[in-house]
């Protein structure tokens, strides 16, 4: 079965063919990163207006270098949640539009479930259960995933996620956005213990937050301004990389310990973080468990984990009809 994957949620326009959720014939990123860029962070205005335009040729992409035709897709699959909302809108209004013309079914798929499925396609065995942790611009999540359409949420986050903390911090210490890729490359000069920072506390077991470490960042900036002293970028940026990828890895091992998993995965754009997979691999193995990380080029947004989530989403008799809306906010384990 070949599903066309649309994800429109926040900066990238991407589209995919995969065929039965884990074989890639097609994967087509069209990103407008390097303008919401010049604003230091998505504007959502200008994200829907690329989405727009990106659109249509990018799917028309996917099936030309599927060596495919509307006609060889069996359904269509898109993002409805969660997302910038007019962002979500132009990925949901294509996809009716293009199920309703080619009269396919259309597949409504949840952004995050999409993030998880991006194993499927690098870990053709990889098969549910498994506990992963889900972390992105917009959600930091611990997930027991018990099968292909079935969540449960055994900790998140209680403040800022785990991408919009490497962002924020980014933009406190002069990086460029997207702050996650620029926070690692500047850390890789650094001293990971130049700066004591924080362990946040939190109520709830596997729950994270990231708001004070994110605030004691910017006091280390702040503290070395009035004092008319330079701070360390590469140090501090290292010193931050650490504690976060050690909170986020410490937090999903004890889930899987006190869980007895015996898969643990990443996925999100966070899962790209280089200490982040060092520390999961490295602990997870001490455990006994078995590591599947996403391939790079899956962490990020795209159509592939779309389509792959649509094939599992459509054998559950997840279909919707022409009402189908965009939703800003929805859980993982929704029904
Ligand atoms: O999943 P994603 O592409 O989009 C959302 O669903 O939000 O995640 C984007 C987030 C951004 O906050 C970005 O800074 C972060 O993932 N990110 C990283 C890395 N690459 C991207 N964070 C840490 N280390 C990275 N290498
Ligand atoms: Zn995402």
């Amino acid at each position: 079965m070949i599903v066309l994957g649309i994800e429109s949620t926040c900066d990238e326009t991407a589209a995919a063919l995969v065929e039965d959720g884990r074989h890639l014939l097609s994967n087509v990123i069209s990103t407008s990163v390097k303008e919401q860029a010049l604003y230091g962070g998505v504007v959502p205005e200008i994200a829907s207006r690329r989405h727009c335009e990106f659109i249509s040729a990018t799917v028309k992409k996917a099936l030309l270098d599927a060596g495919k035709t509307i006609d060889d897709v069996d359904a269509v699959a898109v993002t409805f949640a969660p997302g910038l909302i007019g962002a979500v809108l132009v990925g949901v209004n294509f996809a009716k539009g293009l199920a309703y013309s080619a009269n396919k079914p259309l597949v409504p798929v949840h952004h995050l479930r999409g993030h998880i499925a991006a194993l499927y396609i690098t870990h053709p065995e990889l098969k549910p259960p498994f506990l992963c942790l889900v972390a992105s611009g917009g959600h930091s999540h611990i997930v027991e995933v018990q099968d292909y359409t079935h969540y449960h949420i055994l900790g998140h986050t209680v403040d800022d996620a785990a991408g919009e903390a490497f962002d924020k911090v980014a933009r406190t210490l002069g990086l460029p956005y997207p702050g996650g890729p620029s926070v690692a490359n500047a850390a890789k000069t650094g001293d990971p213990k130049a700066y004591r920072l924080p362990v946040p506390h939190v109520e709830g077991k596997y729950n994270v937050s990231f708001s004070g470490l994110k605030t004691a960042v910017l006091n280390e900036v702040n503290q070395a301004q009035m004092k008319g002293t330079d701070i360390n970028v590469p140090d501090l940026a290292a010193s931050f990389q650490e504690r976060i990828a050690g909170i986020l890895a410490e937090k999903l091992l004890l889930a899987a310990a006190d869980n007895g998993a015996k898969q643990v995965c990443l996925a999100g754009g966070v899962a790209a973080n280089g200490r982040l997979r060092q520390l999961v691999n490295d602990g997870a193995q001490k455990l006994g468990a078995k590591v599947y990380l996403p391939e790079l080029k899956y962490c990020g947004d795209n159509g592939a984990m779309i389509a792959a989530q649509g094939y599992y989403e459509f054998k559950d008799g997840n279909i919707a009809d022409l009402t189908l809306n965009g939703l800003p906010t929805l859980s993982i384990d929704y029904r």
